[in-house]
């Protein structure tokens, strides 16, 4: 198979393929950067059904000011990925704020 051949297959590959976002994604986020510590209460880390009853603010406000164990995991996230990630977690939807779109509750 020629190469442009290969390389037209994966363009439309990557425009068939669902956009990620909102809570799938967040979900996905929190599998890979936040279980390992809130799937165990590790270093008394509350556990994800505890920030399951935490609403939308206080979650954002966790991911924006970290505690010094999060800083890490969080320093890569941009807005858009803490708003699905809030949003995984809580359960509730976010209304559209500035430049950020609204992010729907699954
Ligand atoms: C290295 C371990 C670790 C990782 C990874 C981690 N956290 Fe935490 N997190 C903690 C600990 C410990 C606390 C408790 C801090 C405290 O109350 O002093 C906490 C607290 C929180 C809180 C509650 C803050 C509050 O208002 O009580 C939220 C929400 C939270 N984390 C979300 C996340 C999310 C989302 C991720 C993934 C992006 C994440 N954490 C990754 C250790 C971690």
């Amino acid at each position: 198979m020629r190469l442009t051949t290969v390389a037209a297959i994966m363009g439309i590959v990557t425009l068939a393929a669902p956009a990620l976002a909102g809570p799938k994604e967040g979900g996905e986020i929190y599998e890979t950067r936040c279980k390992m510590c809130h799937g165990s209460g590790l270093a008394n880390a509350p556990l994800i059904d505890v920030l399951k009853t935490f609403d939308n603010d206080r979650i954002l406000a966790a991911l924006t000011t970290p505690v010094p164990m999060m800083a890490g995991v969080v320093g890569g996230l941009n807005d858009e990925d803490k708003r699905n990630i809030a949003v995984f977690l809580s359960g509730k939807p976010l209304t559209a704020s500035g430049a950020h779109p609204e992010v729907k509750a699954e």
